[in-house]
């Protein structure tokens, strides 16, 4: 499928299947949004097409005023655009505002309202992957001072976990979402780490649920996020990267005997809450899970 830029987007309108919803991002060519979407749609019988947009930083809140004007439904916001998409909405839901950070907004009566549906999303995608509860559990996130760590461990405070372990390489940004967590949920014991300290191979085969997050593990040459000798079989243990569908770090996690699984569940829940968002009373689940299949 095509990528668009602001400059072209009027084309992405004239078609047969006139656009109405996309993905913003950059680079974004490599987006699985549009299958995803595109499945629901045609399964719902909306003739709309999904495409993926090119946007500078920056740009973001031009970028919305031209695709309301050109009668869209609304957007997905991906890599690097969440933070400023709180900038660029009218409206921010109260939800989002927890996230700090925007991953979907409609345009309605002449608003843009911005939501987040990657917490909730990781939640489903969790009690589907291993039928696990985040309430009251132990979990352990690696690269939590990332966007999607971020939004992970704040799903966690806010379903209340017992105990959070939030792990960066560099400790600046998990401090401060600490911070945060503690004030969500202050029944939850969180504690931070550095990757390379020297307490979490305890903390790692002690835990519900251990949950990767840091970008290693997309390239083949990428060194292990954890060594061998620090998974559990008691441990379920997810990836939020989904290509390649086995990283390193899964396949230790296998070795192991753990129960395990990738972040594609996580990319179709969120897909799925979104899709909700603009078409409210439909069933994008089942659709998208197949497109994913295929
Ligand atoms: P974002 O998700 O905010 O765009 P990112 O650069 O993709 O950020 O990094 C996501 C996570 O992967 C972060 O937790 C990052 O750690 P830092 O906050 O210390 O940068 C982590 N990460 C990236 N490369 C890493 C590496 N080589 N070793 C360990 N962690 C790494």
């Amino acid at each position: 499928m095509n990528v668009y830029t602001l400059d072209t987007l009027q084309n992405a309108v004239a078609a047969i299947k006139p656009a109405k919803l996309a993905v913003l991002g950059k680079p974004i060519s490599h987006s699985a949004s549009p299958q995803l979407h595109q499945a629901a749609l045609d399964a719902e019988s909306l003739d709309f097409t999904y495409i993926r947009l090119e946007v500078d930083e920056g740009m973001l809140k031009t970028a919305f005023h031209s695709m309301a004007a050109l009668g869209f439904r609304g957007c997905n916001v991906t890599v690097p655009h969440k933070f400023e998409a709180m900038e660029a909405c009218d409206i921010i839901s109260e939800q989002a505002q927890t996230f700090g950070a925007v991953n979907t907004v409609v345009f309605t009566e002449g608003k843009t309202i911005g939501y987040n549906t990657d917490g909730p999303g990781f939640e489903k995608a969790i009690a589907t992957s291993f039928d696990l509860k985040l309430t009251n559990a132990k979990i352990l996130v690696l690269g939590a001072g990332g966007g999607a760590g971020q939004a992970i461990a704040t799903q966690c405070a806010l379903a209340k976990s017992s105990e959070l372990i939030l792990v960066n390489r560099s400790l600046e940004k998990i401090e401060s979402l600490a911070e945060k967590l503690r004030f969500i949920s202050p029944n939850t014991k969180i504690l931070t780490l550095r990757l390379d300290d020297s307490e979490l191979k305890y903390h790692s085969l002690s835990v519900d649920l251990l949950v990767q997050t840091t970008s290693l593990g997309l390239k083949a040459t990428d060194s292990k996020v954890i060594g061998d000798d620090f998974f559990s079989s008691k441990t379920c243990v997810y990836d939020t990267i989904y290509n390649p569908a086995e990283t390193p770090f899964l396949i230790s996690a296998k070795k192991a005997g753990c129960p395990t699984d990738n972040g594609l569940s996580l990319l179709i829940h969120q897909g799925a809450l979104a899709f909700q968002h603009w078409f409210p009373s439909t069933e994008p689940l089942f659709p998208m899970k197949r497109a994913m299949q295929q």
